[in-house]
């Protein structure tokens, strides 16, 4: 029973991708880093790695969630000039690290136990990396002198119209998909960048120096 369910609502899924995604631009999830349909481990599934329509792990604020999470914990970014006050890895981004932290298989999902990791990606020392799960707002903007009003400027990702906190943002917090667009609608690059950072555009979206 679960098996045939599983799949109708997968190919629903996948219509709303085709039509939430392709006006975008021509990059797409299919035949990026992300597509891992042709990967044996996948059974030939785009979606169902990462998202299942029922009976997924559960986790809070997640798009039907499929995949096994971490348990790391993880070392911070720290600064002697950062306001902002990164906690561990929270919503958006423990999704990511589900796979990139190199601690759980990439073909866990769907209440399997795989045995493919992921080593040498973000792994689980955050340090040297750019902060993620901390809230940014108008104050923090006004506290550090560098940084854009998330909530009045534009994000000026393709085919989005709203401000950085309505398009880059999860409930007001930086996470990694606030860089990244894990489906790829807007990055040929192979970095999946939420936007093209030629010319350091996608720093400058949120830094003004
Ligand atoms: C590698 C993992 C991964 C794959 C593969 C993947 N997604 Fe996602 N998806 C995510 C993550 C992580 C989020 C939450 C972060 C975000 O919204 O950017 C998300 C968010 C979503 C959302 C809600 C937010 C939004 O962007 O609209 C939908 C709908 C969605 N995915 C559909 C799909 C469909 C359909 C497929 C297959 C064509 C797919 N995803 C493939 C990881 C994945
Ligand atoms: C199901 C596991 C899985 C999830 C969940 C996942 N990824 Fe990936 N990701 C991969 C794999 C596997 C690759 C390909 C790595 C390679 O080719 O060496 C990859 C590639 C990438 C790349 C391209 C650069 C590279 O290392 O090759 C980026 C950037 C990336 N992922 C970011 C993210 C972000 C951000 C999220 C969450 C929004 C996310 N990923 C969620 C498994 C995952
Ligand atoms: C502030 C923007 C930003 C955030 C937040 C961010 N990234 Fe990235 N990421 C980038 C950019 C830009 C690149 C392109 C290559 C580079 O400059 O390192 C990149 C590259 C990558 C790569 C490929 C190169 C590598 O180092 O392996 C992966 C994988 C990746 N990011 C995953 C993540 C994950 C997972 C998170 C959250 C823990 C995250 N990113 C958060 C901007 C960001
Ligand atoms: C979505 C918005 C956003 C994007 C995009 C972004 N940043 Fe940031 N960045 C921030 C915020 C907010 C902080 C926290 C600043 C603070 O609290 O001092 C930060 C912090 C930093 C810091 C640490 C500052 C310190 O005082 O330690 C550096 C360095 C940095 N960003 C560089 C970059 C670079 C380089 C890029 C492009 C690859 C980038 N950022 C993209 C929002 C962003």
């Amino acid at each position: 029973m679960k098996k045939p369910v599983n799949k109708l609502l997968v190919v629903a899924l996948l219509s709303i991708a085709v039509v939430g995604f392709a006006t975008f631009s021509q990059a797409s999830i299919s035949g990026s880093k992300h597509d891992f349909s042709q990967a044996g481990w996948s059974g030939g599934q785009i979606c169902l790695p990462c998202h299942a329509p029922h009976d997924g792990v559960n986790v809070a604020n997640a798009p039907l969630w499929n995949h096994e999470l971490s348990t790391a914990t993880y070392t911070l970014y720290s600064s002697p000039t950062l306001d902002a006050v990164p906690g561990q890895p929270g919503g958006a981004s423990k999704l990511c690290l589900s796979c990139h932290d190199g601690t759980v298989a990439i073909d866990s999902f769907g209440g399997k136990t795989g045995n493919i990791t992921l080593s040498g990606s973000v792994g689980t020392d955050l340090s040297d990396d750019h902060p993620i799960s901390f809230v940014y707002d108008a104050a923090l903007a006004v506290a550090d002198g560098g940084l854009h009003d998330p909530t009045v400027r534009l994000s000026g990702i393709p085919g989005a119209a709203g401000t950085i906190d309505q398009d880059m943002l999860f409930s007001g917090s930086l996470e990694c998909a606030s860089c990244h667009d894990v489906h790829n609608a807007n990055d040929t690059g192979g970095d999946l960048l939420i936007k093209s950072n030629e010319g350091s555009a996608l720093c400058l979206t949120c830094h003004n120096s």
